[in-house]
This record gives C-alpha cells, structure tokens and sequence, in this order.
C-alpha cells in the first residue's frame, strides 16, 4: 500500500514510526517531514496548505491514504479535497473538524445532546462580554473562537486579567479566530486527554494520556503545546472511563452522525476530572502532540488497519491491543520557548541516547544539514521510554535525556510527577 503522511512535528515522526512498522506498506511518504521522519519515509517538500499540489501528488504516485497529522489542514478541508479527488484520507471533513475549529460550535453541541461541560456565552462584541464576566466573577475562562495555535485560551484568576484578555480578543490579536469570543466557567479539578478513534459511528477508546502544557517544573509558566506526556494515567480509573465515553464521547458521535456530519478520525477530548464527574472543556479532532508519542510506543497492533477502518467506517468489530508497560516522554525544546528561540543549533549525541533500555527519539523540529542535526523550531525533540512502571519509563527518559548534548536546549524534569507520586504512595 502507498500512504503520505501530512506534518512534521513529533506527533508525525512517532506516526510516521509506527507506519513504517506496518507490513501493509510497499511506500511511504511524508510531507513536508523532519530529520527524523526521513528515517522512517522519503520525504517531500510539499506545501501541505496547497490541496492541489497534495493531490498531484497522490495521483502521480498512487497514493491509497494519506494520513492528517495536524489540524490546520483539516480544517481546512484537506480531507473533503482529497475524497473529491477520489483519494482516502484518514481525518475529519471540514465540517466535522469544527469540533476544534470553532469552540462555540462544540459549545452549542454539548448543550444540545446533553454532554457535561462548564456553562457558557459566545459574545461577538467587548461590552457584552464584560458585561457579562461582572455578573459571573472570576475566575473565569476567556477562549478565542477559532484556531489560535494553542494560545487563544485565558484562565484568568482576576477580573483585571479577564477583562485585558477580552480586550486582546478583540482587538484582533488572533484575527478571525478571535472575531467571536466564548467565556466558560472555570472548572476545578485534574486534567487528561482522552482519545477515541471513531469511524462515523463507531467510537474506540485509545489508551489514556497526561500531557504537561506548562513550561517549567510544579506546572508553572506559560502553556505551552505540550512539554511531555505519559500513557496511561492512574487519574483515569475504570469507572471515570466508562463515564467519558457514555456522557462525552459516545453522544458526540452519534450527535456529529444525526446532524448529518459524521466525525471519522480521532478523537481528542480534553477533560476535567471535577467533583461532579468528567466535564469537557476542549475537544481537539487529531492526535495530541505530545500524547501520540507515548500512544504509538505502546500500540502492540498494527496501525494500518486501524486507520483504514476509520476511514471505511468498520471499526464496529475492530480490537486494538496496546502494551501494559506505561510510557513517558519528554520534550526538549529550544531555549525560550514558548517565546522567542533560535533555530540553527547543534544537536548532538542522539544515537547514544537512543541505546538506553527502552528509550525511543522522536524528532519535532529538527533539519539535517552536511551531516549534522539542527534545531529548527520551538519544540525539538522528544525523548521517549516504555518501562515496567511510570517511575521506570521516567528514569529511562531522563538516563537519555541526558546522553543528548543540545546546550541551547532545555525540558522539564518532573514529566509524570503525579504518577510517579502514585506509585511511590503504594510502594
Ligand atoms: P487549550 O489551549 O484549549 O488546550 O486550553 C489551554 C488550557 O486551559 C487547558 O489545557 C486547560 O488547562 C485550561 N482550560 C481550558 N478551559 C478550562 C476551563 N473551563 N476551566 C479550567 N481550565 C480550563
Ligand atoms: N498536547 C496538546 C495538544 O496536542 O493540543
């Protein structure tokens, strides 16, 4: 089978990893890739924004799926593009992918069938959003409606900061995105990603996953689009399973399905584990980066079929058999980021890293230049390990972490705090 991948960050190498795997595949590319996704695939430098160079492409070299690593294609209709041309592709219609793309549209289906979220207004204009935040008080949450590369969502704990973050809204700082604003109620509680694959109708739960969106050790700093992540987390029991996919999960679908827009592709809920149960406050129609990096190192079967079925609406009697050993990754990003960082430095000592027990590299932004291996984004690599416990996985990470000599880069040393406390508590 011929299969182009769509990204380049570390979600798509460890996408692109686990592809590789699969016996299914005769070729495989990936557009436009990373340094080390050209391990894994050709890659080729198309635009991915450009719908009929992608298909050109396809044509040209029979192409049988394309795989959409990350969202902004997708809402963009990629995938609408690519079925008109007559080309299978994993990932959500246009329609589908406003799930992500626009929060007041998720919004307005969680209110419709039923799914527990925090209670909500859509404004289109500054006063009445004060207006409105007067009534409710701080803290209070203030979300740009569209795409906004993960930073169109303001927790603010006063009003003041409530008040300046409608005022940015607003004032264009996210252009379309922010030309609607939805103000959320703040919901107390733990936080995890929950994925599902789902084929129009059918939903499969994938294994669970912590992310680390803040930028510095205890959780502190600005978000960012992830520092690390581990899989599964101990915070979902079975129970609180079972409540996401029968009160979130299960009603999206058959909600996207009766409104007459199917959701095909994964889905990424992000959940709140409050007193009153799991409440949604995002949800994302792809996988998350760096979450899938912990899924593919420890999804046993084969991804091939997994997606294709996806696509072909047959995951009804699909069986995914995962790993117990828990996973954790690591991200080591570029000094100064989420701000501003320097591209163009020397990466070195990957291969020795990558000979610890366990340990597995995934490449975000990275560029190999006459031999050498640069940084050339925010997020840079991310540093991965499977191990008998979350503890295990951690010290594997970090053993390889620190085989990897990047002097302009940096990462978080608490990845998978709260389970490795867990695990400490039960000795
Ligand atoms: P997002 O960029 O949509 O992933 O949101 C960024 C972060 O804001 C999330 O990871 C949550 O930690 C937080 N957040 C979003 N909505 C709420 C909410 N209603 N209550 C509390 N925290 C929230
Ligand atoms: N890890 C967060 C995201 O992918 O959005």
């Amino acid at each position: 089978m011929h299969i182009l991948l769509l990204g380049s960050g570390g979600r798509e190498h460890a996408l692109a990893w686990k592809i590789a795997g699969s016996p299914l595949v005769t070729k495989f590319w990936c557009a436009p890739g990373n340094a080390g996704m050209a391990r894994e695939a050709e890659c080729v430098a198309l635009d991915i924004a450009d719908h009929a160079a992608v298909i050109d492409f396809c044509k040209k070299n029979a192409v049988e799926l394309v795989v959409v690593g990350p969202e902004t294609p997708l809402a963009a209709g990629i995938v609408d593009d690519l079925a008109a041309a007559g080309i299978k592709a994993f990932g959500p219609s246009k329609a589908a992918a406003q799930l992500e793309s626009s929060k007041g549209f998720t919004k307005a289906l969680c209110t419709e069938f039923g799914i527990p979220t925090g209670a909500y207004k859509r404004f289109t204009n500054a006063p009445d959003a004060l207006a409105y935040i007067h009534t409710q008080g701080a803290p209070i949450v203030v979300k740009a409606d569209g795409l906004a590369a993960g930073k169109g969502v303001v927790v603010a704990k006063t009003m003041r900061e409530a008040e300046d973050a409608i005022a940015m809204m607003f004032d264009g700082t996210f252009g379309d995105a922010g030309a609607e604003v939805v103000i959320e109620e703040f919901l107390p509680g733990r936080e995890i990603s929950f994925f599902a694959l789902c084929d129009g109708e059918t939903a499969i739960p994938l294994a669970t996953a912590q992310d680390h969106k803040r930028v510095f050790d205890h959780d502190v700093g600005p978000n960012t689009g992830g520092m690390g992540a581990y899989s599964p987390t101990p915070l979902v029991t079975p129970a609180i399973h079972d409540a996401i996919m029968a009160k979130i999960i299960l009603p999206t679908v058959t909600g996207m399905k009766q409104r007459g827009t199917p959701f095909r592709g994964v889905l990424y809920a992000g959940i709140m584990l409050t007193t009153q149960g799991p409440k949604l406050f995002e949800f994302n129609v792809r996988f998350g980066d760096p979450e899938c990096q912990v899924l593919m190192i420890r999804m046993m079967s084969d991804i091939v079929p997994a997606l294709l079925a996806a696509c072909d609406g047959q995951l009804q009697h699909f069986d995914l058999r995962w790993y117990p050993e828990p996973a954790l990754t690591v991200v080591m990003a570029a000094k100064g980021y989420p701000g501003d960082y320097q591209k163009g430095t020397r990466i070195e000592g990957l291969d020795e890293a990558a000979k610890v027990e366990g340990a597995e590299i995934f490449h975000a932004g990275t560029i190999a230049k006459d031999g050498a291996i640069l940084a050339n984004g925010g997020r840079v690599l991310n540093v991965c390990a499977l191990g008998k416990t979350v503890t295990e996985a951690q010290s594997r990470a970090y053993q390889a972490v620190d085989r990897i000599n990047w002097p302009d880069g940096f990462c978080r040393r608490d990845i998978g705090w709260q389970a490795v406390e867990a695990e400490k508590a039960k000795g």
